[in-house]
């Protein structure tokens, strides 16, 4: 395994706890100590135990020379990091640096596997080069679909394994090396394996901007967005999954995704409009929620004390990583809001923020409570208590997680999204 992060380290400890001999190779040496030693430098529900279990039982462990991780391998998977360039694409240029790197050290015949999400038509082009030069490397692509929270979990019951190869015998590898997972297997070539992944995050990004933008036009003709996704969400072709209203979708994978996805399509010759206007309405989003603070506090943000409760793109993480609501807290201070903020998985400091450590902390003589994050914790706020603590009575649920009827009786005006 190359890469020791997300995706990398959730991979590395489940394919040990299936019984392979797992070694990473991973360039940050403190990150490399850390992991020998069992501690896992993210919180993410099982990976710990698996973690130790691995180190204890000799069949996993970390290295900062990818040469010597590759060594003797069958199959080698490459979990890097594919950051956004300025121009929206996917940066190719910590993978081929790695690719490089291991080339010359890796076995003959090899599975080379790209789990990180490449451009479409990466897998292909790699497996030219290593053509060009006589080597007998199998590239193929193996999409990783986990979410953070989630992601072990993802790993040993995956909704389905898609496996992208030009050749029988490298999908056999890769088949022989998921034994023990049941999951449907997709077997298909590298570029539409590569699609795959794209397709899927685009997807479900548009079914979230999809439910936001039901939800502002609910607010504009006065229904209920609750009611109107429940109804809708029975239909079994719609399903009530992905579709909650928020500040818009955030993280390390739909914003960048949804991009990249757009530059490939442009650069195909398919201009594929569907989804810039998904990028463009999901930025509309943030400021939706500011126009809700800005109007709950009478029209003018300068000088206001604005409770931010979450800081996270989503709940059940500590990821901060593309999160609306440090798009939002910027928006509000550009305006020149006074915020505070809180959440419960961020206890460090955060650039630019004021954080404290409840949320009664926040609302202290705030002039209005924003929710941004979708933490359950919010769900059995003390309404009363918040009234007390706070000098006004503004409530904007950024995320529709409160009862509204709760919160005007503990004499707070509420505001969700589209209800
Ligand atoms: C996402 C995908 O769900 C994974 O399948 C994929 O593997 C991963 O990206 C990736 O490409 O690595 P993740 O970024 O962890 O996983 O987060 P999600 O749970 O998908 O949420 C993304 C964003 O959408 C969050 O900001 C979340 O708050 C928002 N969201 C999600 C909503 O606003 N409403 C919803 O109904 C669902």
């Amino acid at each position: 395994m190359i890469g020791a992060g997300y995706v990398g380290l959730v991979q590395a400890v489940g394919l040990a706890s299936l019984g392979h001999q797992v070694v990473v190779g991973e360039a940050d040496a403190d990150r490399v100590r850390k992991l020998s030693s069992g501690h896992v430098p993210f919180e993410e529900p099982g990976v710990s135990d698996l973690l130790e279990r691995g180190l204890r039982d000799g069949c996993l462990r970390f290295t900062t020379d990818n040469r010597e991780a590759v060594s003797g391998a069958e199959v080698v998977f490459i979990a890097l990091p594919t950051p956004e360039a300025d121009d929206g694409r996917a940066d190719l240029s910590i993978v081929d640096a790695v690719v490089a790197e291991i080339g010359s050290s890796l076995e003959p015949e090899v599975v080379l596997v790209f789990k990180s999400t490449v451009p479409v038509g990466t897998t292909d082009r790699v497996q030219q080069e290593f053509d060009a030069v006589g080597a007998t490397v199998r590239v193929a692509s193996n999409p990783e679909f986990l979410a953070e929270g989630t992601a072990l979990d993802d790993f040993l019951n995956p909704s389905r394994i898609v496996i992208g190869a030009r050749s029988m015998a490298t999908v056999e590898m890769l088949t022989s090396v998921y034994e023990g997972i049941e999951a449907p297997h997709v077997v298909t070539d590298p570029v539409s394996a590569e699609m795959v992944k794209y397709s899927s995050n685009a997807y479900l990004a548009t079914r979230v901007t999809f439910a936001n933008a039901i939800a502002n036009l609910c607010e504009a003709v006065g229904a209920d967005v609750e009611d109107v996704l429940l109804g809708m969400g029975h239909d079994g072709r719609i399903g009530h999954h992905f579709m909650r209203p928020g500040p818009g979708f955030g993280g390390s994978c739909f914003p960048k995704d949804t991009k990249a996805l757009t530059m490939i399509a442009r650069a195909a010759g398919y201009p594929f409009s569907l989804l810039e206007g998904v990028i463009e309405v999901n930025q509309a989003q943030h400021r939706v929620v500011v126009d809700k603070v800005r109007s709950a506090v009478g029209g003018v943000l300068q000088g206001k004390r604005v409770a931010v409760l979450g800081l996270t793109y989503k709940a059940g993480t500590a990821d901060l990583r593309g999160s609306p609501s440090l798009e939002v807290i910027r928006l509000l201070q550009e305006e020149g809001a006074d915020v505070a903020a809180f959440d419960p998985a961020v206890a460090e400091a955060v650039p630019g923020i004021t954080t404290v450590f409840t949320a009664l902390d926040a609302v202290r003589d705030a002039d209005v409570m924003v929710i941004t994050t979708d933490w359950d914790e919010f769900r059995h706020l003390d309404m009363r208590a918040v009234r007390a603590a706070m000098s006004g009575t503004a409530v904007v649920d950024g995320r529709n997680l409160l009862e509204p009827a709760t919160v005007r009786a503990a004499g707070l005006h509420y505001q969700g999204i589209g209800r």
